[in-house]
């Protein structure tokens, strides 16, 4: 059963918890986020965001889950018995379904980018020409559920694995391709013209004027994204890493990877989506339909193309995992399903979701929810609202149920470690973190205008 579970080491826990935090969000969403926000400006705020509110809630979250040692729902059963915490449970249940329901959209659609690399797909691009192959692509109504189910099933794969045969070994694979292939792809970038160094400045010389209420909002749900915090992955996980190990540091290990991987990815796209003469403002659309122009200029451009898409594959699947694991380990735990039972179960009602939101560019694309598709209201939903949910709850849950000396004595392993910032953390997790995050989320819903 999962809450015997283990990760056998330190560095599988790092690999398997970097691993849940960079995904897509970083490689496919961060740099359109950026392109969009005016580059450096909605850097800076993302890591404001990062620091002073992504740090803390990730800790809240780490300590709950090892001090539980179950699936969410046991662990706040077991930590806050007689009340109605576990019910929180159900917000990661369908937290999880909803990420995952377009995660393997996205992905999908990227196995099928690597596939048709070697192709002529991309030769002579053109924006039309590209545009044409997306529309075609993402509209037909089997092509990328196809895909979606595919990418779905490789997932589930991983989980029946197990957390240290599937989840900690596969991690422990593609973390290091992973950034390996993401240093050579911004040598390439930064390499291509004189241009290139546009790209670069772009992303790191701030422009204040393009800041809003809007790149607050868009800058904060991005950090619950890509951190993976606010809806049980980390408590799940968390629960997997063993009690000697120091849980505060590892904290620091994931941000910090996490954060270098957005900006490589950043300095991987945006110099030569410049370098091309491309405007970086795409939007979801820009490593499917500016990249394939890029790739299509350079020498040994399919080879690029294959290389970056296998990329995007490994990031969506280290990260598909977790959030298919946070399903599993409530089924396995609460329901005493075997995990392949469990995982096939969850698999199955997850990717019948996901259909849903595939065909939202196809079948589905004139239903439509205050101008956005099935898709987006599923991301806007996870991102913007369930996550920063997720986070005010395990803030307060930390900072008022769970309270500060178990939260010292989970932190420091029994005052074993010494943790200099405890009392700063611990004053976000308590009265920051749940106001400024309940403040922004209604900001951005523009429930004040
Ligand atoms: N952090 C992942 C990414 O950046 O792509 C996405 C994600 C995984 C979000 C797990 C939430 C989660 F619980």
């Amino acid at each position: 059963m999962s809450n015997n579970e283990h990760f056998g080491s330190k560095i599988g826990a790092i690999a398997a918890l970097a691993g849940s935090a960079i995904g897509l969000g970083n490689i496919w969403k961060f740099p359109y986020l950026t392109g969009e926000n005016g580059g450096a400006a909605f850097i800076l705020i993302y890591i404001a965001c990062i620091c002073f509110i992504g740090i803390p809630i990730m800790l809240a979250e780490f300590s709950i889950g090892r001090r539980g040692g179950k699936d969410v729902y046991g662990t706040f059963k077991k930590l806050a018995p007689n009340t109605k915490w576990s019910a929180f449970s159900i917000i990661t249940v369908c937290t999880s379904a909803v990420i995952l329901s377009y995660y393997g959209t996205i992905a999908g659609w990227t196995m099928h980018y690597m596939c048709i690399s070697f192709t002529d797909a991309f030769q002579n691009a053109t924006p039309a020409s590209v545009e044409q192959l997306f529309t075609e692509f993402t509209s037909n109504p089997y092509h990328p559920v196809v895909w979606q189910i595919l990418f779905m099933i490789v997932t589930a794969a991983v989980i029946i694995g197990g957390v240290k045969n599937g989840i900690e070994r596969s991690s422990k694979v593609m973390m290091p391709i992973l950034f390996i292939i993401l240093i050579i792809l911004c040598f390439r970038s930064l390499t291509i013209n004189e241009h290139s160094i546009d790209g670069l400045a772009f992303l790191f010389k701030p422009n204040l004027e393009v800041v809003s209420a809007k790149t607050f909002m868009a800058a904060m749900g991005q950090a619950f994204f890509s951190l993976s915090v606010g809806m049980g992955v980390i408590m799940t996980y968390g629960a997997y890493v063993k009690k000697n190990e120091n849980i505060h540091q590892m904290a620091y290990q994931v941000v910090l990877s996490d954060t270098i991987v957005a900006i490589l990815a950043g300095i991987a796209i945006l110099p030569a989506t410049f370098a091309f003469g491309m405007a970086p403002n795409a939007g979801p659309g820009l490593v499917f339909l500016t990249l394939p122009q890029v790739f299509a200029q350079m020498p040994l451009g399919q080879l690029w193309s294959f290389i970056f898409f296998l990329l995007l594959i490994l990031a969506a699947l280290t990260s598909s995992i977790s959030l298919l694991e946070v399903t599993v380990a409530y089924f396995i735990n609460e329901l005493k399903m075997k995990r392949v039972t469990a995982t096939i179960i969850t698999t199955i009602i997850i990717s019948i979701v996901g259909v849903f939101t595939t065909i939202a560019f196809g079948p589905l694309k004139d239903t439509t929810l205050f101008g956005m598709n099935i898709f987006d209201i599923m991301d806007f939903t996870a991102s913007n609202i369930l996550l920063p949910l997720g986070g005010i709850l395990i803030c307060y849950f930390a900072g008022w149920v769970l309270g500060k000396d178990s939260l010292r004595d989970e932190i420091t392993n029994g005052n074993k470690l010494k943790i200099t910032l405890f009392g700063f953390y611990f004053f976000i997790m308590r009265y920051v973190a749940p106001v400024v995050v309940l403040l922004l989320m209604l900001n951005g819903l523009g429930i004040f205008n």
